[in-house]
């Protein structure tokens, strides 16, 4: 069931000069969040900030009623959530749209930039199921590849980045282990790298599932600003998604 409520931030922590994670505690019982699913931020005492900013769940403590946030700063409104401070207060609408089905025995996750943030809940939802997944990271340099130490116990991390500062030199799909045995993809990231991820899963006949950033406005399925052309049709990203299977994207897979 979807809640609208004030979470206090409780902890802050800053990864190089772009990115920063926050982790809000629900004053009650949080309900459960999936991982994939996201969250509509409220960005407080920015008048040019009208509208919620969606936000990928990046980390969940059901049992403490937290939940951790992984943001880059792009515009206004991550720049002020990036002066959130321990106290304060930020109202969230969540849980929102549909996640990833943690499939698969022998998963591959792979993220780029801010798409590396709901890859943690994920990660830890597949070592529930005793599965360690292969994390495939990439960047465009060392510092752009945030928390990624907090993925490296979850399972088999490899990273890559395309000046060659941090693991292998290249992008994501050039990595020695990206066309190893997997028989699930899950991806999230920027959409040149997903839809290259995805053409590959397709072409080997391997499930796969991509997490779609596109803009949002209302990010429960009324203002029809997310609209993406699916293969069964026009579909809403924020409530249809942002969770997809290849399967269904293969037209803006193509593209
Ligand atoms: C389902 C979903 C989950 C997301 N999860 C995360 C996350 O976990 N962490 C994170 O850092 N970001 C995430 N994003 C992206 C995030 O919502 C945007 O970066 C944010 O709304 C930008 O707000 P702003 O006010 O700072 O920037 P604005 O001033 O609104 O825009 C600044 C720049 O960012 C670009 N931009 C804005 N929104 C998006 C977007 N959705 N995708 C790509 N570019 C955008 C604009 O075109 C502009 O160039 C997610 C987006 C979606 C749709
Ligand atoms: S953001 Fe309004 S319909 Fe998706």
């Amino acid at each position: 069931m979807k809640e609208i409520k004030d979470f206090t931030v409780i902890e802050r922590v800053q990864y190089g000069d772009m990115y920063f994670a926050l982790t809000l505690q629900h004053p009650g019982v949080m309900q459960p969040v999936m991982p994939g699913q996201f969250v509509e931020v409220e960005v407080p005492g920015v008048r040019e900030v009208m509208l919620r900013r969606p936000i990928s769940v990046h980390d969940v403590c059901q049992e403490s009623n937290q939940l951790t946030l992984l943001i880059q700063i792009v515009g206004k409104g991550t720049r002020r959530l990036s002066e959130m401070k321990v106290g304060d207060k930020l109202n969230l609408v969540y849980p929102l749209g549909k996640g990833f089905s943690v499939e698969g025995e022998r998963p591959l996750l792979v993220g780029g930039g801010a798409g590396i943030a709901p890859l943690l809940h994920l990660s830890k939802c597949y070592n529930a199921r005793g599965i360690r997944p292969t994390i495939l990271l990439g960047g465009r340099t060392a510092s752009l590849i945030p928390a990624r130490q907090l993925l490296e116990p979850l399972g088999e991390l490899l990273l890559c980045t395309d000046d060659g500062s941090l693991g292998e030199h290249g992008m994501v799909t050039q990595h020695t282990r990206f066309g190893a045995d997997y028989d699930h993809i899950c991806t999230c990231g920027p959409t040149p790298m997903m839809r290259a991820v995805a053409r590959h899963a397709l072409s080997k006949g391997i499930d796969c599932e991509l997490s779609l950033e596109n803009m949002m406005a209302c990010g429960i399925g009324a203002c029809l600003c997310c609209v993406c052309d699916t293969d069964n049709g026009h579909k809403c990203v924020c409530k249809d998604g942002p969770v997809f299977n290849a399967n269904e994207l293969t037209k803006w897979i193509s593209l």
